[in-house]
């Protein structure tokens, strides 16, 4: 099969992390008989320097006409001093906006041969968890009304939180399918015993419940959940929740998987056409060191071959590369914990992953 590949590289280990998985993709489709074209586009602080804005309209238009997006990451302090609308961040929000990639996936597993890496002790890690973060992508207080006003202080900021029964429908059934190819366990985030956004969350996250009887549905409001991920991460299976809460706890349960530089995301709408990117960011202080791990990237990349291609048995096998190579105990500086040995650079990282395949 043929399918056309939007690279949106980015700043600081954008790039080098998105040459990896290029390589893996492109070793994967000469094993398995297809044809992957690659077309680079500007997104961020680089897109910034080269044509004034961070999301050039070509851009936009390049990812719409291609069959899937791989992206890095993008920002820097280059650009930490520019008014909001003009930051490398805005462009990440554009695109996913202008995609209409309302579901955003991130899987927060534990690999047992990095479980050294992870900060939790053994009789809370139990036998593990496998943690898959449905969090919405489009709506929200990242996209709601902003501004500035007069205050009862004086003059205040404020952002607001909204959301439409569509906006949480879409989000829910997304995350009860998901459910139903894994464990049969959801868990909705909110924080209903305040916020009037989430009341409407819950119950319209009730009245899907009732449609999906095969699954194990509970509710939980977020400082809780922000607790229970540290207390006994294991309960979770499937958790759904907003956009600004699912920010906050992808990240928390990244970090107690202990190797953020290996954790992928999907980001998913109507269409095939999906955005897949690391769930870490542009690390400018290790950009051009060739030091970066690719891994987050190249799973990104098998995401892409199994959520929109339907080819799983692709997928499968880029996976089972990093699992074989991680199992040979090849490692990145980021997850060499205390292991003996020198660390792999991400050029050679890379190498050994599309051995393995
Ligand atoms: C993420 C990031 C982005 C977000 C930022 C960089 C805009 O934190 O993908 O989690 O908040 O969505
Ligand atoms: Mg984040």
């Amino acid at each position: 099969m043929e399918f056309n590949i939007a690279l949106l590289k980015g700043d600081g280990i954008g790039p080098e992390i998105v040459d990896g998985a290029v390589k893996v993709l492109e070793k994967t489709a000469d094993k398995f008989g297809h044809k992957f074209s690659f077309t680079p586009y500007l997104i961020g602080g680089c897109a910034i320097n080269k044509t004034g804005v961070p999301l050039p309209q070509s851009t936009i238009d390049g990812c719409l006409a291609s069959d899937s997006v791989l992206l890095g990451a993008v920002g820097g302090p280059e650009w930490d001093e520019l008014p909001g609308y003009k930051r490398p961040e805005k462009a990440l929000l554009g695109i996913r906006s202008a995609l209409g990639l309302y579901t955003n996936l991130r899987p927060a597993k534990l690999y047992p041969a990095l479980r050294a890496a992870s900060p939790l002790k053994d009789e809370i890690v139990g036998s593990g968890f496998d943690i898959m973060i449905v969090r919405e992508l489009t709506g929200g207080i990242y996209f709601g009304d902003r501004g500035y006003r007069e205050g009862r202080y004086g003059q205040e900021a404020y952002d607001t939180e909204a959301y439409s029964v569509t906006e949480i429908e879409r989000i829910g059934k997304a995350a009860f399918e998901a459910a139903m190819k894994r464990s049969r366990r959801l868990c909705s985030i909110d924080k209903a015993n305040v916020l009037e956004s989430s009341r409407l969350w819950r119950k319209t996250m009730h009245s899907l419940a009732g449609k999906y009887p095969a699954v194990e549905y509970t509710d939980m409001f977020v400082d809780n959940a922000a607790m229970q991920l540290i207390r006994d991460p294991g309960q979770f299976d499937v958790i759904v929740t907003s956009n600004m809460f699912g920010d906050i706890l992808s990240d928390e349960a990244s970090q107690i998987t202990g190797s953020i530089g290996m954790l992928a995301s999907a980001s998913l709408g109507e269409t095939t056409r999906g955005m897949y990117e690391p769930i870490h960011g542009s690390a400018p202080d290790i950009a051009g060191k060739n030091i970066a791990n690719p891994i987050a990237t190249i799973l990104s990349g098998a995401m892409m071959l199994r959520y929109s291609f339907g080819l799983s048995a692709e997928a499968d096998a880029i996976e089972n590369a990093v699992d074989k190579v991680l199992a040979a105990g090849y490692r990145t500086a980021d997850i060499m914990g205390s292991s003996e040995g020198t660390p792999l650079g991400c050029t050679e990282m890379t190498e050994k992953i599309a051995e393995a395949l």
